[in-house]
């Protein structure tokens, strides 16, 4: 057991897909694993455990936001040993050329502050996805047929901007989309010589005023898993 997380040692995957919801967590690992068993529920940030062809996988909440998803990612590694993290979750569109329910790959994550931040002082680390599981992930999404998208994004502070300014530098520089947890994720991987990547469904569009209908997200969510899910194991059959 850890300060946020109930797990015993042992009953956490080496691989961790992490959805921001922890209820999304449950449907995902009811959906897509064989036999789950819920191995997390303090604070309600509920995890769970199963095989995914064979394969073991944990399922756990990140959490809203860098901060939340630093807690978990950092116990997870350091005290689980968890050797690959997939953030699987929802982002805002910025460039005209994605469209709501497509999926990005995010190759990198710009970012203002991290709660790493503090490490590099006046340093500009450059946060990013581990090859291997892009490339995996690039061919999940392909084989499936997603409309994919491969590049950086912006992981915000905050979800209600009043630096809109930042957000157009974002987007002119050719960021895809915009979300809340990547950059940090990929951070501490590096930090901890472990493996992540961030897959996204594009929920709203930040130029255009279109969202994802709330009945449709959950489909949408299920292309994401199966995309994360075939990057973490790509010899499963
Ligand atoms: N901003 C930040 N995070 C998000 C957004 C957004 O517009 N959409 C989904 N996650």
């Amino acid at each position: 057991m850890t300060v946020h997380i109930g797990a015993n040692p042992g009953d956490i995957a080496e691989t961790v897909l992490m959805p921001g919801d922890p209820l999304r967590a449950e449907w995902a690992a009811q959906t897509f694993l064989d036999d789950p068993v819920c191995v997390n529920r303090v604070r309600g940030m509920l995890g769970f455990t199963g095989t995914w062809k064979g394969n073991r996988v944990t399922i756990h909440g990140s959490g809203m936001g860098m901060p939340s998803l630093s807690i978990y990612a950092n116990e997870l590694i350091r005290d689980y040993g968890t050797k690959s993290l997939i953030r699987i979750g929802s982002c805002g569109a910025m460039q005209d050329a994605v469209n709501i329910r497509d999926v990005i790959i995010a190759m990198t994550a710009s970012t203002l502050s991290t709660p790493s931040s503090g490490i590099f002082r006046e340093l500009n680390f450059a946060p990013c996805a581990n090859y291997d599981l892009l490339q995996s992930a690039v061919d999940a999404a392909k084989g499936m047929g997603a409309q994919y998208h491969v590049g950086g994004i912006y992981s915000s502070d905050v979800f209600y901007d009043e630096r809109p300014d930042l957000t157009r530098e974002m987007t002119r520089h050719g960021a895809l989309g915009v979300e809340m947890e990547a950059a940090e994720l990929y951070i501490l991987a590096a930090r901890y010589g472990v493996r992540a990547l961030a897959v996204l469904t594009v929920s709203d569009h930040l130029l255009r005023d279109e969202a994802l209908p709330s009945d449709e997200r959950e489909r949408s969510f299920g292309d994401m898993v199966e995309i994360a899910l075939q990057a973490a194991f790509p010899d499963a059959s």
